[in-house]
């Protein structure tokens, strides 16, 4: 491995050795390899997502409008295998559906989130594999974001700044403004200077096209100069004099689809196919991945630093996250145990509660029920008293009358 601070001696070689053909090895791999490059169109329904495409790839791709009812965003993968000369091309055109519609748009733009993290994540479960195929897996990581703004002349809505805000740490955006064909020409010019300035204050990041490479350093940084680009999109034929051009044609002329003066489109194809494709899939690969790569891996604990700051190596993590987990454990059941005691003693204090509660209430009902017999012996002894009292009277009243009665007779006898 090399080290900056290793010494390199610089030697000359006797005769030709032959790495430098390394380039073309390459080259030649990377072409039977072939490519593949994924794109996501966000914009409205029937902004001219599909056209723009169809107009880009010059082809027909597969087709379907979208309706202006759905109750949520969602995101439309379709694949395609493409070829010119000797390169094929896998492209993936992702389609926001419904993107827009809803009254409340205020979580439309999660679905495009979570698809582009969900990519990610397939990615990064790949590269964790002991048994990992990278060399032919299909990457679905989404390499360049199309953000179609809508040609209103007026300025960015929330929605686009709100879902390019969310997006800008995840994927590359280039915004461009879409049917730049129903705006005039002045207006195009302060609109254009108006989103800019919007993106700006908003701390929106967009991609940039790179110019620390000589070769295209020049005409890059030109073309970021021109941001966002105005697009027509059309698969119609038009004759102007003795040529066929792709163009939408109105009653008071035609707009040429690849004429500079008309519209960017062409800035557009050169910057995302011919000059920075491979830059937008570096970039998917080494920041907007990265970051997600990074932020997982710390989330589930892996660390390059001990504490000290010294180097942690994968088998340290490895070993410290072990003794974190089986401490986790040992505390985790003695918590367990312990509430298991809590518990018992919680249910036998209830228990004695209840079985006193009903030793009680039984203790209450039989005084009850004891005061009640009470109650009606005492009434009994009462009713017998009063009985007793009336015979008493009675047997009284009768022996006053028996004595009474041989008075009477011995009178009678002696008349
Ligand atoms: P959905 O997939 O249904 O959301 O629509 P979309 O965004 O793919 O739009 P599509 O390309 O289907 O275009 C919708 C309509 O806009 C069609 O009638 C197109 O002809 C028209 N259209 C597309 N591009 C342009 C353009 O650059 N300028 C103008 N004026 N019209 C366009
Ligand atoms: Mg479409």
């Amino acid at each position: 491995m090399c080290t900056d601070n290793e010494e390199k001696r610089n030697l000359s070689l006797g005769g030709h050795v032959g790495f430098d053909s390394l380039p073309d090895q390459l080259v030649s791999k990377s072409v039977t390899q072939g490519f593949c490059f994924n794109i996501l169109c966000v914009g409205e329904t029937g902004i001219g997502k599909s056209t723009l495409m169809n107009t880009l790839f010059n082809t027909m791709f597969e087709n379907e409008e979208a309706s202006h009812y759905q109750n949520g965003v969602y995101l439309r993968p379709r694949t395609y295998d493409l070829q010119e000369s000797n390169v094929h091309l896998k492209l993936t055109i992702v389609d926001t559906v419904g993107f827009g519609d809803q009254i409340n748009k205020e979580d439309s733009y999660k679905p495009i989130v979570d698809y582009i993290d969900t990519q990610f994540e397939n990615y990064l479960q790949e590269e964790l594999k002991i048994k990992r195929s990278l060399f032919n897996y299909h990457d679905t990581r989404i390499h360049i974001c199309l953000y179609f703004i809508a040609p209103t002349g007026h300025s960015l809505k929330s929605l686009d700044l709100v879902t390019m805000k969310k997006l800008d740490s995840k994927v590359n955006i280039i915004p461009i403004i879409a049917k730049a064909d129903t705006i005039s020409k002045s207006e195009l010019h302060k609109f254009k200077i108006k989103i800019m300035s919007e993106l700006v204050s908003n701390g929106v990041q967009i991609y940039q096209f790179p110019t620390d490479d000589e070769a295209v350093s020049e005409i890059n940084a030109s073309m970021n100069a021109h941001l966002p680009f105005a697009v027509v999109g059309s698969v119609e034929e038009v004759k102007v004099g003795n040529k066929t051009v792709r163009a939408r044609q109105y009653p008071w002329g035609v707009v040429q689809v690849e004429n500079e003066s008309h519209c960017d489109f062409v800035k557009l194809r050169e910057m995302l196919i011919r000059v920075n494709m491979e830059d937008l899939r570096e970039q998917t690969h080494a920041r907007h991945y990265e970051l997600y790569r990074r932020c997982k891996l710390e989330e589930m604990g892996f660390k390059d630093t001990d504490p000290d700051s010294q180097p942690f190596s994968l088998q340290e993590t490895y070993e410290a996250k072990r003794k974190e987990f089986l401490g986790d454990l040992q505390r985790k059941e003695e918590e367990m145990r312990q509430m298991f005691v809590n518990k018992v003693k919680e249910t036998e204090a209830e228990l004695k509660e209840k079985r006193e509660r009903s030793l009680h209430d039984k203790f209450e009902q039989l005084k009850r029920m004891h005061q009640e017999e009470k109650r009606k012996v005492e009434e009994k002894r009462r009713d017998l008293e009063e009985e007793m009292n009336a015979f008493n009277r009675k047997k009284v009243a009768a022996e006053t009358l028996s004595l009474s009665q041989p008075l009477k007779k011995d009178k009678d006898k002696k008349k």
